[in-house]
Formats: structure tokens, sequence, C-alpha cells
């Protein structure tokens, strides 16, 4: 199956920012949406959204970091549409701050969502792509993962390791799978600076609102590479703003 039209997707973190615009870009030429988040009201107004505007989409209320919150939302593609063509890996969080800090929790959520939260996804969607011979992982890490900027330690070891797990999985992947990273830089969200120490978030949501490029770029360079021809594989995307650097 060719282009975006009729694929059944599903989504991560699509209550809001580059998930909700990758919703909306995919539900725009036609893809069948399941989109998983935890915030109920938020992801509600996404799925209704997009249902006013014509498209197709179901909103699943799950958690990443648990194994049960992605079969739920493999399960509801397939209940809902027979299939499941596109694994979209976005849920993120960004609260960073300084080592000394010690924010533990926040380390602990970063490594939860980046990386158990990955890894979870590929326990739920490899097993439905190998039986039906096709499917596709898109992961969305970060500039991050080819650069450290304090204090973004633990934020750029998760995204790296999401670099990392994504080529492994493409190289195993075989002929029939595809597998595509793509890596923002600065995006307009509400998730940045979200739960960082505060000296960090006022810098960081300052430069975004400067520089931050739209989430609708990212969506698109997602878009780019679902749309590939069967057989084509875009296997990594860096998309970031032209001031960043
Ligand atoms: N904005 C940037 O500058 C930027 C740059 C590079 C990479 N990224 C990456 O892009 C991705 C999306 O971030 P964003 O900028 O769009 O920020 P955002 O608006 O805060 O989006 C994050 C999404 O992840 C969801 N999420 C977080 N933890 C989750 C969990 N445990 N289970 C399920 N969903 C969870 C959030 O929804 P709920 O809270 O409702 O669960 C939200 O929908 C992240 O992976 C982020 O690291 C962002």
């Amino acid at each position: 199956m060719s282009g975006i039209e009729g694929k059944v997707v599903a989504i991560t973190g699509a209550s809001s920012g580059i998930g909700a615009a990758t919703a909306a870009y995919l539900a725009e030429r036609g893809a069948r949406l399941v989109l998983g988040a935890r915030r109920e009201d938020r992801l509600k107004e996404v799925v209704d959204g997009i249902l006013a505007r014509g498209g197709t989409a179901a909103g699943v209320v799950m958690d990443v970091t648990r194994r049960d919150g992605l079969t739920l939302l493999t399960d509801t593609a397939l209940d809902r549409f027979g299939r499941l063509d596109v694994l979209v890996s976005n849920a993120g969080t960004m609260a960073v701050s300084p080592f000394d800090e010690l924010r533990q929790d926040d380390w602990d959520a970063m490594v939860a969502t980046h990386i158990t939260g990955l890894l979870n996804g590929v326990g739920a969607a490899l097993p439905v792509f190998r039986r039906q011979g096709s499917g596709h992982f898109v992961n969305v890490a970060s500039t991050a993962a080819y650069v450290v900027k304090t204090p973004q330690g633990v934020y750029a070891a998760t995204k790296t390791a999401v670099k990392v797990l994504t080529e492994g999985l493409r190289q195993e992947s075989g002929p029939d799978l595809r597998v595509t990273l793509v890596s923002p830089g600065l995006t307009d969200t509400e998730g940045v600076g979200k739960g960082a120490s505060p000296e960090t978030a006022e810098a960081m949501t300052r430069l975004r609102d400067e520089i931050g490029a739209p989430p609708s770029a990212v969506a698109a360079a997602i878009g780019f590479a679902i749309g590939q021809p069967d057989g084509v594989d875009i296997s990594e995307v860096v998309v970031r703003p032209t001031a960043q650097a």
C-alpha cells in the first residue's frame, strides 16, 4: 500500500504538539487514525477536531510506559480498522534539569517514556506487522540525539537510545517493514520547558518563541516518510529551525 490515504496509523502522544499536528496532517490526507495519550480531555479535542473536518480517528487513553497501554492502542486499530500500517512513537517529556537538582523522578520518566515506551510499541506492533507482511515504525527522537547541550544530559541520552534502537530495529526488520527516525529540533509546542527547572524552562520557552519551527513541519516530515512507495524506506530525517545552532 503506497501513499497516506487509507493507511491505519497509530500515534502516541497525540493529545498536543507534534503528535496532534501529525494526526491533523495525516487525517487531511485520508489516513485512519488511532490516537493515544493520557489526558482524555485534550485527546478528545484532537479526535473531535478531526471528525468535524470529515476525518477518521479514534482516541485511546493510554500510558506508553505500560505494556498494556500499547497493546490497547494496537488492538484498537485491529478492532476498528482490521489492520495497523504505521506506529508513530512520539510520546515524550522534556522535563530537563541540571544533575545537581537530583530530579530522579524526571530522569525515570524520560527513561520510561522514551526507551521503555518505544520498546512497548515494538512489542505490541511488531507481531502485527510480521503477520501482515507489512508495517512501518516511525520513532520521534530529537536533535538532542546528535548533540548534547546542558542541562539536557538525561533527555539527550534517552533520545540517543531512541536513535540506536531505531537503527537496530531497521537492520532486523527485513524487506517487508519500514523503520524511520524523525529528529526534530526546537519546535513550537507546549511541551518545551514543561516540568523543567524554572531557569531552564524560561530559557527554553524564550528560545522556542523566538525560533521554534511549527509542529506542522515535523508532521510533514513524518507524512513524507509514510507516503513513500512500498519498498522505499526513509530511514532518518532531521528537521529543525534554520536559526538553531
Ligand atoms: N518541541 C520540541 O522542541 C521537540 C524537539 C525535539 C523532539 N521533541 C519530541 O517530540 C515529541 C513530542 O513532543 P512535543 O514537543 O509535541 O510536546 P508535547 O506537546 O508536550 O507532546 C508530548 C505528548 O506526549 C504525551 N505523553 C507524554 N508522556 C506520555 C505517556 N507516558 N504516555 C502517553 N503519552 C504521553 C503527551 O500527552 P499526555 O500528557 O496527554 O499523555 C503529549 O501528547 C517528544 O518525544 C519530544 O521529546 C520535541
